[in-house]
């Protein structure tokens, strides 16, 4: 078994560690998707298994559900859920107001709709993912399959109007197929480099008859979580900017780490 973390994974995983120590007895908590997320989850079972901490989590995909109920957490739907006290989920890139791009890891509808059925939403991530202006990545549009080249150039049409850099899109593919999303729907990633008025692009696009959602997470992001290749931790909250700055104790655990 060969434990030895990149520096990346360590940062995601100091974050993570960090953010499942939010977690208390008798919440509902969100679970992200992707690979930060994972971690979450993994340092969730092992608080679980050690200090038999009870809650239940709502997964944002299938990957996280079978990981989830794979490591002993207790599983339920957002339909026997309804509100949650807390959503922990990665991000793709987050600006100076903690505003989010998401969806790299394709499932950006259920992450919107679990993180704004929340009290809070913390963002755990490494410290490449701050931009100045969100856009260098690309935007994650979701849009149902029935005439996605239609949806497509019906995007393309309006970003000529907006305040972005670049226009182009890209069907979202899986080997030689369009990619398809839990909900059955295809993914566009838009390629504008950079977004100057990333609140107005999110309302509009949801404008267009074909996109389902975006991207774009604007005002509901309240705490990002930045984790450092060698243990150190920021906390950044929405009203009082950074409020903690420690360590994380990198311990190699033979439980969380067997599956890597
Ligand atoms: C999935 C997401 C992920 O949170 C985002 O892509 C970050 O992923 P990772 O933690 O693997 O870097 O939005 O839809």
């Amino acid at each position: 078994m060969n434990t030895e973390l990149s520096p990346i994974d360590k940062a995601k995983f100091v974050a993570a560690r960090r953010a499942a120590d939010l977690v208390e007895e008798g919440m509902r908590v969100g679970l992200g998707t992707g690979s930060t997320a994972a971690w979450m989850v993994r340092c969730l079972a092992e608080r679980v298994r050690e200090e038999g901490l009870r809650f239940r989590g709502v997964p944002t995909s299938r990957r996280t559900a079978e990981l989830a109920r794979d490591l002993g957490i207790d599983v339920i739907t957002l339909d026997e859920a309804r509100w949650l006290d807390l959503t922990i989920d990665g991000a793709d890139e987050f600006d100076p107001d903690l505003n989010l791009i998401k969806g790299g890891g394709g499932a950006l509808l259920q992450e919107k709709i679990v993180a704004t059925a929340s009290d809070q939403m913390v963002v755990i991530t490494d410290a490449a993912k701050e931009v100045e202006h969100l856009g260098a990545f690309p935007l994650p549009v979701e849009i149902i399959p029935f005439g996605w080249p239609t949806t497509q150039a019906l995007i393309e049409e309006l970003l000529v109007s907006m305040d972005v850099m670049g226009r182009k899109s890209a069907l979202r593919m899986n080997g030689d197929r369009a990619y398809v999303t839990d909900e059955g729907n295809h993914i566009l990633d838009l390629h504008l480099s950079r977004i100057g008025n990333a609140r107005q692009l999110a309302m509009v696009l949801n404008q267009i008859p074909g996109v389902v959602e975006n991207g774009l997470f604007i005002d509901i992001c309240d705490q990002v979580i930045i984790g450092y290749g060698d243990g150190r931790v920021e906390t950044r909250d929405i009203n009082e900017g950074t409020v903690s700055e420690d360590r994380v104790d990198f311990v190699e655990d033979a439980n969380l780490f067997q599956d890597i």
